[in-house]
């Protein structure tokens, strides 16, 4: 009887020991990584990672530790370039395991692969134009939601970017926007976007997001804003070996209260 209790803590332990093992040893996780990816890098380094704005990332890197290169350059980004420092410690909105989790993704990509969660390519909802816009801001939706929801938010709220979401001081804000968009910001992370200056929109699609800004800023449909869906991942492997423990330790508890009163 108490042999049998003594075997049974013995092997909880073991048990535990393992699962704690594994969660530290646990480096990233690429599938929450690769929806991770499709919200944050995608816009500047593609959907398939071949590089648009920023560089392409389906290549060998070939560094000797190639998931600390990545690790490294997602947290602290590169000066002087459009790549902006991820981590929080460096001001960006995402944790280590999160740039863990991008980084093993990355690193898996050799050949390119699809993102798990695309962006989306339909307005949720029809959005009334301010007045005074020329676009159309339910398709200028669709151009934030793959182009700017990364930096600005998902509503315009802010982020690594401008909260865009104001009282335009302009007297015609919606000139103003499209004119910013256009060109850029000099020495800032905000990138040009006309196809003229090196960016990957059309005039038509600036158009339609300046009509969107300006519209949503306006107050009107502001509650139709496109939300992307980023699907929620699979538990973490960390998160797994928790629960696990968790629930063998109910069990040795039962196991010992049942032998007691036995
Ligand atoms: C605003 C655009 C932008 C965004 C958003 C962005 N990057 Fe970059 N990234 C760049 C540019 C531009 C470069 C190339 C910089 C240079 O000239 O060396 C780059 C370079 C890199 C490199 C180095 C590539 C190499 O060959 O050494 C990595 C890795 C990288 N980015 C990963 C990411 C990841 C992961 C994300 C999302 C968390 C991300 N980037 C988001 C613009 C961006
Ligand atoms: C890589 C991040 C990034 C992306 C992507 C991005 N922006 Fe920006 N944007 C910024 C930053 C940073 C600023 C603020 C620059 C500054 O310090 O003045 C800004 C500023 C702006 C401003 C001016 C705000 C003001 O108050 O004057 C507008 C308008 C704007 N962005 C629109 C857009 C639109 C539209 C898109 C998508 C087509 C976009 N941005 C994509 C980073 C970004």
């Amino acid at each position: 009887m108490r042999k049998i209790l003594f075997v049974s803590v013995i092997a909880l332990v073991c048990l535990l020991a393992a699962g704690v093992g594994v969660a530290l040893a646990q480096t990233g996780d690429p599938k929450r990584g690769a929806e991770l990816y499709a919200a944050n890098c995608a816009v500047c380094h593609g959907a398939d990672a071949q590089g648009r704005i920023g560089a392409t990332l389906s290549k060998d890197f070939s560094s000797i530790n190639e998931a600390a290169f990545l690790q490294e350059t997602i947290s602290n980004g590169i000066e002087g370039t459009r790549m902006p420092a991820w981590s929080e410690a460096n001001g960006g909105p995402l944790s280590d395991q999160d740039i863990a989790d991008i980084a093993a993704y990355v690193a898996g990509l050799l050949g390119g692969s699809e993102p798990i969660a695309p962006a989306p390519t339909a307005a949720v909802a029809a959005i009334t134009p301010a007045a005074g816009v020329t676009g159309d801001p339910s398709a200028g939706a669709v151009v934030f939601a793959q182009n700017c929801a990364a930096c600005h938010g998902e509503r315009g709220e802010g982020r690594i970017g401008a909260k865009l979401t104001k009282s335009w001081p302009a007297l015609n804000p919606s000139a103003y926007v499209r004119e910013t968009v256009e060109k850029g910001i000099d020495g800032t992370l905000m990138p040009a976007w006309l196809d003229e200056n090196g960016g990957p929109l059309t005039k038509a699609d600036i158009d339609n997001v300046s009509a969107f800004i300006v519209s949503v800023s306006a107050g009107q449909g502001s509650s139709a804003t496109v939300t992307p869906t980023v699907a929620t991942g699979p538990l973490s492997a960390a998160a797994g070996w928790i629960i696990l423990a968790v629930v063998v330790v109910l069990i040795g508890v039962v196991v010992v209260v049942y032998y007691r009163r036995a």
